[in-house]
């Protein structure tokens, strides 16, 4: 079983490389399934044949679909949304959580998502290659689960007994809106569902993302925030394809100006993204539609290299001890060390690069401890930890 997510910015060629990965996969005997978790569907257009919200068959081995929010859940996700934000508006919960709350993405990528762990759970599939949407909204769907899990974990329990005991006090006294119960359960159940769906796409046995990148300035800025971020998160990223790439040659100046201008990006792109392998993909004569194209695009991006390989599992965070007592270890890679903030809240780690923001729960000792320092080298962060005589006597 193999997971692959392909991200990167709007119109660089996620829906191409995965199409194309697929291809691939199908085509060396692995039963693949694409699923195209961005409300612009084109993996039908990649693929030039019609596909549903069910698993299409495109070629042998080689299944499609494209999920359709159900107007059911659009509707059970909107009044979950919109109660959550109301809640957190009056309850004074303080900014740093409403902000997480409030970028609560879309139930069509919301439902995508679920979709795609139904079919991984399915055991039907020997690779499941995921076309995210665009930068942005991936992120922001792959943080929901950590975000409603506080949600669910902290406000929840203790706003559910108080709902419960004493419903027609609370709106008038905290002037919390009191929630009905389903809405408890909805929430409850989502949350469960999106950590099954964290679990499965960050497994380090099976699953990979892969950044997709045209060499351009402003794409590469994009993809580099996205690395970390996707480290944040704690989602592991094992390439980057560099699509469009002009092949060298012709006398044209236009074209050699554009071949020197891209070749600068990509040597940048190999210092800052290694040990990553840096696929290329040609800029083809034609758009790469249809199984025949996708294919030649696979063969030609990934040359020697597995396209289903998983290079060896890193450990995303680390605790070691130390002389003075501990050190918890996270990656970050090309994180900018003005971006990143720390702070310590009794027994968790919030960790925020840029509008990024991940809440680590700290296991037991390092609960008792107090963070004596924190400093960023070689793409990951160290924070110290020293234990507390108070806390630790308890
Ligand atoms: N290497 C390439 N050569 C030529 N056209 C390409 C190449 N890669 C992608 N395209 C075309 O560029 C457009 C955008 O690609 P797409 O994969 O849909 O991007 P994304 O999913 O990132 O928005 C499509 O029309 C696609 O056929
Ligand atoms: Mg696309």
């Amino acid at each position: 079983m193999r997971v692959l997510l392909f991200t990167g910015k709007g119109g660089v060629g996620k829906t191409t490389a995965s199409a194309a990965t697929a291809t691939f996969a199908a085509g060396v005997g692995r039963k693949t399934l694409v699923v195209s978790t961005d409300p612009a569907h084109s993996l039908a257009d990649a693929f030039a044949v019609p596909l549903g919200s069910e698993p299409t068959e495109v070629d042998t081995g080689l299944y499609g679909m494209q999920v359709d929010a159900q107007l059911r859940f659009e509707q059970t996700w909107r009044e979950v949304q919109s109660y959550l934000l109301t809640v957190l508006a009056r309850a004074g919960v303080d900014t740093m959580q409403a902000e997480e709350l409030t970028v609560l993405p879309g139930a069509e990528e919301v439902l995508a998502l679920l979709e795609v762990r139904n079919q991984v759970a399915s055991g039907r599939w020997d690779v499941v290659i995921v076309d995210c949407a665009p930068t942005a909204e991936t992120l922001r769907l792959l943080a929901l689960p950590e975000a409603l899990g506080w949600y669910v974990e902290r406000l929840f329990p203790m706003q559910r007994r108080v709902v419960r005991s004493v419903r027609p006090v609370l709106s008038r006294v905290a002037g919390l809106p009191a929630p009905p119960e389903r809405l408890f359960e909805a929430v409850e159940r989502l949350h469960r569902m999106l950590t099954e769906v964290r679990t499965v796409l960050t497994d380090p046995a099976t699953a990979s993302v892969r950044l997709v990148l045209t060499p351009e300035a402003v794409v590469v800025a994009e993809a580099r925030r996205t690395l970390t971020s996707l480290s944040l998160y704690g989602y592991r990223v094992d390439g980057v394809l560099a699509n469009r790439v002009f092949p060298a040659g012709g006398s044209d100046p236009w074209r050699a100006g554009w071949v020197a201008a891209q070749s600068a990006q990509l040597a940048q792109v190999r210092a800052d993204f290694a040990p990553l392998p840096v696929h290329i993909a040609p800029y083809r004569a034609a758009e790469p539609v249809g199984v025949a194209a996708l294919g030649a695009f696979a063969a030609e991006a990934y040359g020697e290299t597995d396209p289903l390989g998983l290079a060896a599992a890193t450990d995303l965070v680390e605790v070691t001890r130390t002389e003075s007592g501990f050190e918890l270890a996270i990656a970050l890679p090309l994180a900018d060390r003005a971006a990143v903030d720390l702070s310590c809240t009794g027994d968790e780690l919030v960790l925020t690069v840029g509008a990024h923001r991940r809440v680590l729960t700290l296991p037991s000792a390092l609960r008792r401890c107090d963070v004596t320092g924190a400093r960023l080298r070689a793409g990951r962060l160290h924070v110290a930890f020293a234990p507390n005589p108070e806390l630790w006597m308890r």
